[in-house]
């Protein structure tokens, strides 16, 4: 009989790694899941005080770059498996500070495999790495992201991000580590922390802040509800090839203008604000430095050879977005006070 499986989540109190520890933690009743995290800015035990009583449940807080603390806690604890989420994740705070993103990212993601490398002793394990299409670089009109295009990252998130797959890759062909790698495009939905554009422009227009739209607007993301994204790492983690990498994406391509105009009527109904008034906001502010202009993911892999698919329409999805913020203002109010303000006006000044 194989070993119960004691799986270590990174991350797990961030935005999409929280989606991923409830789905884990409800579905599969026979893990034991320890969530390992840093809690930096970006990760907030709020996100998932729904599942901290349950019994196949652990929280440790720790940080990836601590290579000595990572062989202790897969002793301690007999990892048999990881799910690594953990990263810097802001690519706007990776221009204005690279070195957490190459700590955390590459460094850290090193430490995990070593400790995993070191602590097992056969192949019946899964490291499973959480990647992003961003190593991939920036397409034109036309195209698409497939698991085969050569990488050509741009900017110091996804540098570091396209570090971690390659040396992750490494692990598999050089030690035989049990690997499988999936890169996904834009994840929208609640918990998202509100520097990333969709949670930001929600927070500004319902506080009839301006809505900084950088260039014209005609950067080009795929978004894919963070749900779905948490069921693709299930069925990957289950039913995925070792050594395969998947990507994932929600065949939703949007121009960063078009969307904020969507969100503004989204906005206007629901808080019962006259047609065209949200729109006002926007004010078109200097362009992220190296700006990838499209991203566009071809998932047909993973929808052909393990049946995912995304679940909801983009319109629907981004309601329920809207109103999970609408009814969670503590939730915003605690990260948009403090630290969150600093960043924000520093950002922003311009
Ligand atoms: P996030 O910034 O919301 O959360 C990151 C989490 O990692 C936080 O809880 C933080 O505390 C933790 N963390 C950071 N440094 C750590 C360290 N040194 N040790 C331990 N924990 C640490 O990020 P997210 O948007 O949820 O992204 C999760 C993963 O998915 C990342 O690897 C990211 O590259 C990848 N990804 C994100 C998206 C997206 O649209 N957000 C899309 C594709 C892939
Ligand atoms: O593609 C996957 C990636 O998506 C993930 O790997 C990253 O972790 C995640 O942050 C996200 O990166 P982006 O840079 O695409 O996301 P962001 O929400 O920061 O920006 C989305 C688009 O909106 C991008 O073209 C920049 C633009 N933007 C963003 C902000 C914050 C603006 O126009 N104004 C803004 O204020």
């Amino acid at each position: 009989m194989s070993q119960p499986k004691t799986i270590l989540i990174t991350g797990g109190a961030g935005f999409i790694g929280s989606h991923v520890i409830r789905l884990f933690v409800h579905k599969y009743p026979q893990y034991k899941i320890v969530n390992l995290d840093k809690l930096t800015y970006a990760g907030n035990l709020e996100n998932i005080r729904d599942v901290e009583k349950a019994s196949n449940y652990e929280f440790v807080k720790g940080d990836i770059q601590d290579k000595n603390f990572l062989t202790k806690l897969f002793e301690e604890k007999n990892i048999t498996d990881v799910l690594h989420l953990a990263a810097e994740s802001h690519v706007d705070r990776s221009i204005s500070g690279p070195m957490d993103f190459i700590m955390t990212n590459i460094v850290g993601t090193a430490n995990l495999l070593e400790a995993a490398r070191n602590y097992w002793k056969d192949e019946n394990h899964i490291f499973y790495h959480i990647s992003t299409d961003e190593v991939y670089g920036s397409l034109g009109a036309e195209g698409f992201f497939e698991e085969t295009t050569a990488y050509d990252p741009r900017s110091p998130y996804s540098a570091s991000k396209a570090s971690s797959d390659h040396l992750v890759r490494a692990y598999h062909h050089t030690y035989k580590l049990p690997v499988k790698i999936s890169n996904c495009s834009n994840n929208y939905g609640s918990h998202q922390f509100p520097e990333k554009l969709i949670p930001l422009m929600i927070n500004n227009i319902k506080h009839n802040k301006p809505l900084p739209v950088y260039g014209k607007g005609e950067n080009v993301r795929d978004w894919l509800w963070v749900e779905d994204h948490a069921r693709a790492i299930d069925v990957i983690f289950h039913t995925g090839k070792i050594g395969e990498t998947y990507n994932i994406g929600g065949w939703n391509e949007w121009t960063n203008i078009a969307l904020v105009k969507f969100l503004c009527q989204i906005m206007d109904r629901k808080l019962n604000r006259a047609a065209g008034e949200s729109e006002k906001l926007i004010s078109y502010v200097t362009d992220r430095a190296g700006h990838d202009l499209r991203y566009a993911i071809d998932a047909t892999k993973i929808k052909n050879e393990l049946g995912w698919m995304p679940s909801i329409k983009f319109e629907e999805g981004l309601e329920k977005t809207v109103d999970w913020y609408l009814q969670n203002e503590n939730w915003v109010n605690a990260i948009t006070s403090g630290d969150y303000q600093k960043y924000y006006e520093a950002h922003y000044k311009g």
